[in-house]
């Protein structure tokens, strides 16, 4: 079995914080979401695994090197323009050939891993078998439609008018029958070569495919508040671990991780929190549910329940909540008369002040 890792495309479909970056790069909890899935994979027992990358090949191939920090093997399969899904397993077909193997998007998140998925394909071995979640927004997905008995009927890709709220969440499993599929299909109205095809191919061709329905599922659409949930859900399985050095006038409470280098004095930091490498934390409060990057200064500030990103600072801005703040931001008090906000703000971005 091996693994096909989808981790192209160039996310300017999400929010501004992905504009400059890969989406497969967002942080969960300090740690890209894109290894969170490599981790799913390699507990799974998978260790050949096909990296697809596109135009932010660079910044993947960084981020994830040889493979060796987790356990697998990476080949890097460079995907000239992002011509969809199942175009990724055309181009793959030297690295895949005819082994069995798991289709992982790169920007998808699944609670809990893919091991139990795995070894039950392992030992079924149907043509496919898909995953499914229920979301409130299915016209963003493609959307499986399941008759009485749970058989997967029909999936259309992003639906204007979607058959049920089941989206087709993006780690499939594969026998070699989908090679067939792939090479079967024509491209679709966004000029894609669409997994979801494919899938319906091998369903009106006769083969066995299945599908499993999960929950704890979640993939960047842009989102803040999910993506502070995502955070949230993944901080709560934080275990406590102090690297960093923290002054006897801080307090620090609960499942709280400071990594190596950071700084913490006069403050109190109460978990779920991680703060990252090399960051200074003075005089604050850190809350449940935040996350702090690494390179960044909170200084007579509060925040809880937020995520900020690598190099940013907070100075002096009373209490922060539910916030999203980028990289290499800086927030501060207004220094004179008249009191008024002033702000320098990106594209899309979203303020909203209590005063
Ligand atoms: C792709 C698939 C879609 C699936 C989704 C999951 O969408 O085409 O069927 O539901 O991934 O992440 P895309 O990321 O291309 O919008």
């Amino acid at each position: 079995m091996k693994a096909l890792v989808l981790a192209g495309g160039s996310g300017t479909r999400l929010r501004p914080i992905t504009h400059t970056s890969a989406k497969q790069l967002v942080p969960v909890a300090n740690k890209p979401v894109l290894f969170y899935g490599l981790e799913a994979i390699a507990e799974a027992g998978v260790t050949e695994v096909g990296i697809v990358v596109g135009d932010t090949a660079a910044e993947i191939r960084a981020a994830v090197g040889d493979g060796s920090a987790f356990g697998v093997d990476v080949t890097y399969i460079p995907q000239a323009a992002p011509l969809g899904l199942a175009h990724a397993v055309l181009i793959a077909r030297d690295f895949l050939g005819d082994d069995d193997f798991v289709m992982y998007l790169g920007d998808n998140f699944v609670v809990g891993g893919i091991a139990d998925l795995v070894d039950a394909f392992r030992a079924e071995r149907p043509d496919a078998q898909i995953l499914l979640t229920r979301v409130p927004n299915p016209t963003a997905f493609g959307v499986a439609e399941l008759d009485a008995a749970g058989q997967v009927i029909g999936l259309e890709e992003k639906p204007r008018r979607p058959r049920s709220e089941l989206a087709l969440v993006g780690v499939y499993l594969f026998s070699p029958a989908v090679h067939e599929a792939v090479r079967a299909i024509e491209p679709s109205w966004r000029g894609e070569l669409e997994i979801t095809h494919a899938v319906q191919w091998l369903i009106d061709a006769g083969r066995e495919v299945r599908s499993t329905t999960i929950s704890g599922y979640w993939k960047d659409t842009g989102n803040v508040t999910d993506m502070l949930e995502v955070n949230r859900s993944v901080l709560e399985t934080l275990e406590r671990r102090i690297d960093g050095t923290v002054d006897d006038d801080s307090e620090i409470i609960g499942r709280v991780r400071i990594e190596a280098g950071a700084e913490v004095t006069g403050s109190r930091i109460l978990g779920p929190a991680v703060v990252g490498p090399g960051t200074v934390v003075a005089g604050s409060y850190v809350g449940p549910f935040t996350s702090i990057a690494g390179d960044c200064r909170i200084e007579d500030s509060e925040i809880e329940y937020s995520i900020v990103l690598r190099g940013s600072s907070l100075r002096g801005v009373g209490r922060v909540e539910a916030s999203l703040v980028g990289r290499d931001v800086e927030v501060t008090p207004a220094t004179r008369k008249p009191a008024a906000h002033r702000l320098v703000l990106g594209d899309h971005s979203k303020v909203r002040i209590s005063s």
